[in-house]
């Protein structure tokens, strides 16, 4: 057992062959050949855990399933738990939380064993609607708790109902309906005035942050408050997928620095960000259908990054959000309709 930063790494349990994991699976996840008679190998996978305000611990590397097709959603779960993870991230709306259930039961891991976070949908706020949002939620998924349950954004222009939300997801922790509760893009502000109005601090904040776009404030505001930091597109996504912001003009993966890091360690400039992200304590969940990707995304436990490295890395912040702006109101967004289970 290794200690890194406020976070402990510790070795999975060994997985048996009994774990139904099955040839194709463990090359889907590997990208290797492998055959029944290799499903004696000692699968041994390192994982990180961070211990929230309240105690729970978390794999601090999950996979994301933002814009993962429902009919590859599955299958993505599968990989990710065979290659190692076991914390996915999906919301009310990704539209794909059933197939994170399902590809959860297919990897044959006990459902304790995987930390599934969730969101609910500004469209769900108010104290009954969200109650009413976990009942849909875990019946999509196919499980009776959640691990994480967090407001998916902050949805200022309507704060009393974001207030009532959160009243709701400190009910369903004392209920033990979910084990953790959190938010998402809260900026400083939103944070104070949620902090005034309820009463527990959430565990988790979840916000835009890759190199081109660092946050300091609200890292700092989150750290102030003993809210663990949880990175959305942590390998600058956002930065580089189509459909956000053509004003973008510098994607991330590409960048000389990160280029020059990664090949000093013989990684990808991906698992680089991963790492950066890891050493500074916070979590991240990078998604990806693909299972050479999902596989290359975990590989980042046998490499460590300097200070002068992390550093470097640290001074690429631009500055400039890529995602949303938590302040600016989306209506027709916001009023979409989360479909009953
Ligand atoms: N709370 C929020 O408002 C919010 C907003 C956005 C995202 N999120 C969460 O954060 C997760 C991750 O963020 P994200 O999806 O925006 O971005 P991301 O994880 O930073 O990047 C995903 C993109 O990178 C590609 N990719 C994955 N691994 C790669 C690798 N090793 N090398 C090169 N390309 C790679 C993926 O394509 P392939 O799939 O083809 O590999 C996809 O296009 C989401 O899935 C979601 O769970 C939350």
């Amino acid at each position: 057992m290794a200690k890194l930063s406020n976070a402990t790494i510790v070795s999975l349990p060994t997985l048996e062959p009994s774990c139904d994991i099955s040839p194709r699976d463990h090359t889907r996840a590997t990208g290797r050949p492998t055959s029944y008679r290799h499903l004696d190998f000692k699968l041994k996978v390192m994982i990180m855990e961070l211990t929230l305000n309240n105690g729970v611990t978390m794999p601090a590397l999950g996979l994301g399933v933002f814009q993962s097709p429902p009919e590859q959603t599955t299958a993505a779960v599968e990989a990710a738990l065979a290659a190692g993870y076991r914390h996915i991230d999906t919301a009310a709306a990704y539209d794909n939380e059933r197939e994170v259930g399902d590809g959860i039961r297919r990897s044959g891991l006990d459902r304790s064993d995987v930390f599934i976070e969730t969101k609910v949908w500004v469209s769900d706020y108010g104290y009954e609607q969200t109650l009413h949002a976990w009942e849909k939620a875990t019946a999509k998924l196919g499980v009776d708790y959640l691990d994480m349950l967090i407001l998916h954004q902050p949805a200022p222009d309507r704060f009393e109902k974001t207030t009532a939300a959160y009243k709701a997801l400190e009910t369903l922790l004392g209920d033990g309906r979910v084990r953790a509760i959190g938010v998402s893009n809260f900026m400083p502000h939103h944070l104070e005035q949620l902090l005034a109005r309820t009463d527990i601090v959430p565990t988790v904040n979840q916000i835009e942050l890759h190199p081109y776009f660092t946050q300091p404030p609200v890292q700092a505001a989150n750290a102030r408050n003993g809210i663990l930091t949880q990175a959305w597109s942590p390998i600058g996504g956002i930065t580089f997928y189509p459909g956000f912001g053509e004003h973008r003009k510098k994607n991330v993966m590409e960048d000389p620095a990160i280029a020059a890091i990664a090949q000093a360690h013989a990684k990808s400039p991906a698992q680089v960000m991963l790492r950066w992200h890891l050493q500074q304590g916070r979590s991240a969940i990078p998604k990806s259908t693909n299972p050479a990707r999902i596989v290359e995304n975990f590989d980042v436990f046998d490499f460590e990054l300097s200070a002068d490295e992390l550093a470097s890395i640290d001074a690429l912040d631009l500055g400039v959000r890529n995602g949303p702006d938590p302040d600016v109101a989306r209506l027709a967004n916001f009023a979409r309709v989360i479909s009953e289970p």
